[in-house]
């Protein structure tokens, strides 16, 4: 597979090792940065990997920041970006096999690199159950404003939580 990684100044010592890892298992990768310690914007480097798999010319990819958090929000928010933030091992498997996971966010300051060494084998390897209704809830993640705006107005108009949600969906 393709993969596009980044990390910010936090997290590049394990973006390197990622890159190695990926190598070694017959993938190709692209480094979009940072290469040292001088401080640099998380958002920045979530938002172009997140750019590099929406437009579908890297399979998946992997942002490293000192949390995991900053940069798994910013490469969010580009559309079509499923990107998870994971720390152990089963949450990563589901966000393969549930959410269908295209990006994958990891801490250097929290995560062990053996435990980080591990999620990205379970990400790499890990299918996604498509065809039921993981498909179909995967397909509501990538409604746009239209439907932004009629769960606004929804929840202005007093909706209960979930109210809407037909039975045969749960
Ligand atoms: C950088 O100090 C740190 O804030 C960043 O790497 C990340 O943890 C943000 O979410």
């Amino acid at each position: 597979m393709k993969i596009a990684l980044a990390a910010d100044h936090a997290g590049f010592g394990y973006k390197d090792k990622i890159a190695e890892q990926l190598r070694a298992q017959g993938h190709e990768t692209h480094d979009f940065g940072t290469r040292d310690a001088t401080p640099v914007d998380y958002p920045d480097y979530g938002f172009v990997v997140g750019a590099a798999v929406a437009s579908g010319r890297y399979d998946r990819g992997i942002v490293v920041c000192g949390s995991s958090l900053g940069i798994a929000i910013a490469a969010n928010k580009v559309e079509g970006v499923r990107c998870a933030a994971v720390v152990e091992p089963y949450s990563c498997e589901l966000a393969r096999r549930h959410n269908d996971a295209n990006v994958l966010a990891l801490s250097e300051r929290l995560t062990g690199w053996e435990m980080v060494e591990r999620l990205v084998a379970i990400f790499m390897e890990t299918p996604f159950e498509s065809g039921g209704r993981h498909s179909h809830r995967v397909a509501k993640l990538a409604f746009g404003v239209a439907e932004q705006t009629k769960a606004e107005a929804d929840l202005a108009r007093g909706y209960v939580e979930g109210a809407q949600t037909p039975k045969s969906l749960l």
